[in-house]
């Protein structure tokens, strides 16, 4: 089986949720939330992480992943979720251990409660040929647009939340972030960038309990979610 290698992005600021401690090392469940990621996305089948992290937090980034039941390999991430992605990328590429794998997950360390049967929905349609695959849910609100004019209502039946982890041929994706240094665009998930090269992209069932822990609400939600697990 083709190893499969999960990039997890936690060099955010994380100011939306608050506290002095970085987002990626607050604690649900009992463990830093990077932790829990990785936990999860080795549950449903990554078999190596590559975490990406903010300048300075190697040390404890290190100590809270040291029991990994995965290899996990650290690189500093860049500006923007977009570069930190690509600095991912780079460091597989430069890692003689990672470098032979086809198969990469992107994920937000923010979504740690991801459920295995995700991200091994998205790893088996990958196998199966898709060069860009995104867990999605449907849309529980309804929708406005708004403009200029006023607003309107989108027929949220059409609607997809995205998520992550994302699955990706691994040279699929190198390209679709060389072409976006060249073009200087900006997308906000990998899945947008590699539709730009002309590929399709799969869509499989994500879940609730994906949901990406930003605000301190979330963090709640996600406490009393891990404490009945
Ligand atoms: O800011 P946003 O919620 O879109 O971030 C999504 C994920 O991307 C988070 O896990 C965050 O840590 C990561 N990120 C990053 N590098 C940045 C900005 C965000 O790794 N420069």
């Amino acid at each position: 089986m083709e190893p499969v290698v999960a990039v997890v992005v936690a060099a955010g600021s994380g100011v939306r949720l608050g506290g002095r401690t970085p987002k990626a090392l607050r604690f649900v469940g009992g463990r830093p939330l990077v932790s829990a990621s990785v936990a999860a996305l080795a549950a449903g089948g990554a078999d190596a992480a590559v975490v990406v992290l903010a300048e300075g937090l190697q040390d404890d980034f290190q100590q809270v992943l040291a029991d990994a039941t995965v290899p996990v390999r650290f690189v500093v991430g860049g500006a923007t979720r977009q570069e930190s992605v690509a600095n991912g990328l780079a460091a597989i590429a430069a890692d003689p251990e990672l470098a032979g794998c086809r198969l990469v997950l992107v994920h937000d360390a923010a979504r740690a409660l991801v459920p295995p049967e995700v991200t091994a929905r998205v790893i088996a349609a990958v196998r199966a040929g898709a060069r860009g695959c995104v867990p999605v849910t449907a849309v529980v609100d309804t929708i406005r647009e708004v403009d200029e004019g006023g607003s309107h209502v989108v027929d949220r039946s059409r609607l997809r939340a995205v998520q992550t982890p994302q699955g990706f041929d691994r040279e699929v994706l190198v390209e679709a972030h060389a072409r976006l240094r060249v073009t200087g665009e900006h997308v906000t998930d990998d899945a947008a960038a590699v539709e730009a090269l002309g590929w399709p992209i799969v869509l499989v069932e994500g879940s609730r309990e994906a949901f990406k822990i930003t605000e301190p609400f979330d963090l709640a939600v996600a406490e009393a979610l891990a404490g009945g697990r």
